[in-house]
């Protein structure tokens, strides 16, 4: 079933959430790895974020066949753009984020696994044991900037989102939050 104004399908209410909340664990997640250092963690943050962008990449399939949902009231000229905005950085963040992390591990020489199975070897040092030879310093060095900048700007567009939401459900009161959870509006 395809979206309608007054219900959204199945796979639509289903992909938000479980991107929703992956993107936010994995945020969560890797600001705490990369700041404390905690290497074990890594490969299940890198594991989860490469299966997420499977989803990523149906979700935006999906969002192409049926457009953006149909807005339930009024929204003044203002609010739309604010909305479409921020609705457009989620959408980028979301690619970004995983396919820069891909990068940065990748051409890094780290090596990218999905719970154990190799998707981009390691490049182990002869040398140094335990270091790696990045495959492609530039690729890896813009993977690593675009990674932070776009976890920040992911986190600012998440909360945007949120606080939009929130006004929807108080002022307009419009139902937009109910058929964002599967309910016929
Ligand atoms: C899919 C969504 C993903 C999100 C939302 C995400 C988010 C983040 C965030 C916010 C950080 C902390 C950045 C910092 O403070 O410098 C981080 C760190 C990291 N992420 Fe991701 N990530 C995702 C996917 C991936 C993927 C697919 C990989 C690799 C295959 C990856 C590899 C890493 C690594 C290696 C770090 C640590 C960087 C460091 O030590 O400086 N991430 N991630």
């Amino acid at each position: 079933m395809k979206d309608t104004k007054n219900q959204l399908s199945f796979l639509s209410v289903s992909l938000h959430w479980l991107i929703a909340i992956g993107m936010i664990a994995l945020i969560a997640v890797g600001i705490y790895m990369a700041e404390n250092e905690a290497f074990s963690l890594y490969p299940i943050h890198k594991s989860i974020g490469v299966i997420i962008l499977g989803f990523i990449l149906l979700r935006i399939y999906w969002r192409i066949q049926n457009g953006w949902p149909v807005a339930l009231s009024d929204y003044k000229p203002a609010e739309v753009r604010i909305a479409r905005i921020v609705q457009w950085l989620l959408l980028i963040g979301t690619v970004m984020l995983p396919i820069s992390g891909i990068m940065m591990s990748g051409a890094g020489g780290f090596g990218v696994s999905v719970f154990g199975l190799e998707l981009i070897a390691k490049n182990p040092d002869p040398v140094n044991a335990g270091k790696v030879i990045a495959l492609n310093p530039t690729v890896a060095q813009i993977g690593h900037v675009v990674h932070s900048w776009g976890g920040n700007i992911l986190i600012a567009a998440i909360l945007l989102h949120l606080i939009g939401a929130i006004k929807q459900k108080l002022l307009y009161k419009d139902g937009a939050m109910a058929r964002m959870l599967g309910k016929q509006v």
